[in-house]
């Protein structure tokens, strides 16, 4: 396995596994979309926002619908060129979340991290959490959504006409919590919730980028 497949098992497969995600999952944004609105009173419109593992487009769909000037990146061609139904292809890049160099220094007001994360190998979140520390302007603004639990693995989703297996990881609250910290952001605020029908709770950290990274 290569290096950039070890830190993104996802990648392997993610063309199918697009394809299966859409048809399991067709709705998104409605599950999170209080969520995403509180992260967004904090974040002025116009603001340029990066939305990463942005699937079929949704969420950017609907930052550019409320005035912000929005971006997003996904590894899954799939994924982006149903995106590309909603959104100008020009704001969407196919890019893993562990390279996004291109993207430059200081470019965002904030970035969204919704249910992608978790896809990231434990021992390569805080390469990713670098990434985006690099990528926000001084005192940007950070949602970061991973599952609560233990560990990683292989997990099956069905809706019971269609079905994908995604490789998730799991965090701990304060294992989460203290990783976030680490990789140079403050915790606004934090919630626990069961928006999806999962075993497992989704935690939320609405964050903050603080000026020395460790
Ligand atoms: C569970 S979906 C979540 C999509 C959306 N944020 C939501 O809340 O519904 C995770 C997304 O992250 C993408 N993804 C997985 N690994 C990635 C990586 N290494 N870099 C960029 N995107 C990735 C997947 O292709 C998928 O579109």
């Amino acid at each position: 396995m290569s290096e950039t497949e070890n830190a993104s098992p996802q990648k392997k497969s993610s063309n199918d596994y697009g394809v299966a995600y859409i048809k399991t999952f067709p709705d998104d944004l409605s599950k999170f979309k209080g969520l995403l609105d509180d992260f967004l009173r904090a974040v002025p419109t116009k603001s340029k926002v990066l939305d990463i593992g942005c699937s079929n487009g949704s969420y950017v769909a609907y930052l550019l619908k409320h005035g912000y000037d929005a971006f997003g990146i996904d590894i899954s061609l799939s994924m982006l060129e149903e995106a590309k139904k909603h959104v100008p292809s020009e704001r969407l890049f196919l890019m893993d979340m562990h390279t996004m160099e291109d993207l430059g220094e200081s470019t965002f007001d904030a970035v969204l991290s919704i249910t992608s994360m978790l896809y990231a190998n434990k021992e390569y979140l805080p390469r990713v959490l670098k990434q985006v520390h690099r990528l926000l302007k001084p005192g940007g603004k950070f949602l970061l959504m991973m599952l609560e639990g233990e560990g990683d693995g292989l997990i099956k989703h069905s809706n019971g006409e269609s079905e994908v297996v995604t490789y998730t990881t799991y965090y701990e609250v304060d294992e989460l919590k203290q990783r976030v910290r680490a990789g140079g952001f403050e915790i606004d605020q934090e919630r626990l919730t069961n928006l999806v029908v999962s075993s497992h709770a989704e935690i939320s950290l609405f964050c903050t980028k603080q000026a020395n990274n460790a």
